[in-house]
């Protein structure tokens, strides 16, 4: 196994709080075991196009209470051909980048699983996404600020919804996944929460309004996921415009407000721990793997499970939201 002496580091996909954290973590714990470190700019795109610098200590100083990735990302197209990951090559092994860490979500851990099948190149991810969807990681880097930022709008949300006796759609984030919209919905105590992984028949808005929730509340806030297939929120406040039109509805799509704002206490310490395990996993050999933590500790998950499988939603978070709602 060749050597690795420096590493590059790069944040793709869309930014998520604590990424700078990450990058911060991964910088001096490289730094600390005698490596170099390049930053890469803008993700796989800044690869493709030589966007690299000499990172120090200093580099990643005053970062880590930081929002957004000092790094900058990108989705990038032309790291999906094989010539964009050849010029990617090129430039990596041009700038003496033995091994990269890749910080990111699903679509930027299936890009270095290709990239370090085709090249034999040593690859770590660490998990980077608001939307919580990696296998094997009980948390990503950046869910616990994005909940808490739910949480925080749909508390005052419920301000307004009280006063006016309404009932407030609010669309949330998580592209297929609905931990932020089923937890947020547990945490800011709204009435329901429509998410992607309920796949039964039943019709969840009818469910929530069949379940009465007028006996006890005047007032009430229904979380949903947002979704390409039904139109997220504003599918559902149609719908009871036009089957109840005895409520007055409102919607508010909280958008990428989510994705911003000074990264939680969890999300730093997830971050840090994550960043420095990045670096002991290369040192003892670990190649093409995400890194989690799982149960507290550190967990070692190959690239194919942890973007292939699908992270379940807990069964008793819905029975718990079920059950508090009424
Ligand atoms: O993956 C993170 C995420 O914020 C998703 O929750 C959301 O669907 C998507 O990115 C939005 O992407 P963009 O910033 O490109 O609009």
């Amino acid at each position: 196994m060749a050597k690795i002496s420096t590493i590059g580091i790069l944040t793709s996909g869309g930014d998520a709080p604590g990424m700078n954290a990450a990058i911060r973590a991964v910088t001096r714990a490289a730094i600390f075991n005698g490596w170099k470190v390049k930053g890469i700019y803008r993700g796989y795109e800044g690869l493709i196009n030589n966007e690299i610098k000499d990172f120090t200590s200093e580099s990643v100083s005053n970062t880590i209470q930081r929002g957004g990735t000092v790094l900058k990302t990108a989705r990038s197209e032309e790291f999906m051909t094989v010539e964009g990951r050849q010029k990617a090559y090129d430039n990596m092994k041009a700038n003496g980048i033995d091994a990269l860490v890749v910080i990111g979500g699903n679509g930027s851990l299936a890009g270095a699983q290709v990239f370090a099948q085709e090249h034999d190149v040593p690859c770590i991810g660490l998990p980077g996404t608001i939307d919580n969807d990696l296998y094997g990681a009980d948390s990503t880097i950046g869910y616990d600020t994005a909940l808490n930022t739910i949480v925080e709008c749909v508390d005052k949300i419920r301000d307004t919804a009280t006063s006016h006796d309404r009932i407030f759609f609010v669309e949330v984030m998580g592209r297929d996944a609905g931990f932020l919209a089923q937890n947020s919905a547990i945490a800011a105590g709204a009435e329901a929460a429509i998410i992607p992984e309920d796949q039964t028949d039943v019709d969840q808005l009818g469910q929530f309004i069949s379940r009465g929730f007028r006996k006890s509340k005047n007032s009430s806030i229904v979380i949903v996921s947002e979704s390409k297939k039904d139109g997220g929120a504003m599918y559902y406040a149609n719908r009871v415009r036009t089957e109840y039109p005895e409520y007055d509805v409102r919607v508010t799509i909280l958008g990428h407000l989510q994705r911003g704002g000074k990264p939680s206490a969890f999300d730093r310490i997830l971050a840090s721990r994550l960043g420095v395990a990045a670096i002991e996993a290369l040192n003892e050999g670990q190649r093409n793997v995400m890194i989690g933590v799982s149960n507290d500790k550190i967990v070692y998950v190959p690239f194919s499970k942890a973007i292939k499988i699908d992270k379940p939603i807990d069964k008793e978070l819905i029975n718990v939201l079920n059950v508090l709602s009424i």
